[in-house]
């Protein structure tokens, strides 16, 4: 691929570098609210959350521990089928610990709700999620992410920590991939 025209391949964007940090702000102010008085341990998604758990906790003015897992859910191309397999698991014992999931997206809601599930057997204080963008098929799932940036129609986006086939993670933006890109 021509890597020197990555921007050109978004045909549509959603949410630019401005929107997203204002509404990360946004939501690092409610985080930080509720979150007065007791420790919180941020745990971010790899590889997708990397962005989101980087300004989302630069956004918030207090003392925070982070932490990472890497899960592949089982699913090829642009669909994930639940069936998840812990790659990373956490250095962090989350007895007692207030914990944040921090995700870029829910589309189906399986790999969390899995993941919830999974961190809740561990005797945790408390579990919430945050997640920049949700898709409306997880509206189906028992998994409530506390808190969620925006919700957005069923389309495969890219961008800011998002990728098709490993690329466009690093693009500022969240968009639609032209339809050039899939052929
Ligand atoms: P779920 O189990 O269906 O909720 O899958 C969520 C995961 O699928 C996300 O963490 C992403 O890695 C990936 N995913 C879902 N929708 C998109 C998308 O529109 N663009 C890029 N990755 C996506
Ligand atoms: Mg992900």
């Amino acid at each position: 691929m021509d890597s020197s025209h990555v921007e050109h391949d978004l045909v549509n964007i959603l949410f630019t570098e401005a929107q997203i940090q204002e509404r990360l702000g946004q939501m690092a102010e409610a985080i930080t609210a509720d979150y007065e008085g007791k420790d919180l341990l941020m745990v971010g998604v790899l590889r997708g959350a990397v962005m989101v758990m980087a300004d989302l906790s630069r956004a918030m003015p207090r003392h925070l521990d982070m932490d990472w897992m890497a899960i592949s859910s089982y699913g090829s191309g642009t669909k994930s089928s639940g069936v998840v397999r812990i790659l990373k698991d956490l250095d962090t014992d989350i007895t007692g610990r207030n914990v944040l999931v921090v995700d870029e997206i829910i589309d189906t809601g399986l790999t969390l709700s899995w993941l919830v599930n999974s961190l809740g057997s561990r005797g945790p204080a408390s579990i919430e999620i945050a997640t920049l963008l949700r898709k409306p098929e997880a509206m189906a799932m028992p998994v409530e992410p506390k808190y969620v940036g925006w919700d957005i129609p069923n389309e495969f986006v890219v961008g800011y920590g998002l990728d098709y086939r490993e690329e466009y993670r690093n693009l500022r933006d969240i968009g639609t991939l032209a339809p050039h890109v899939y052929s």
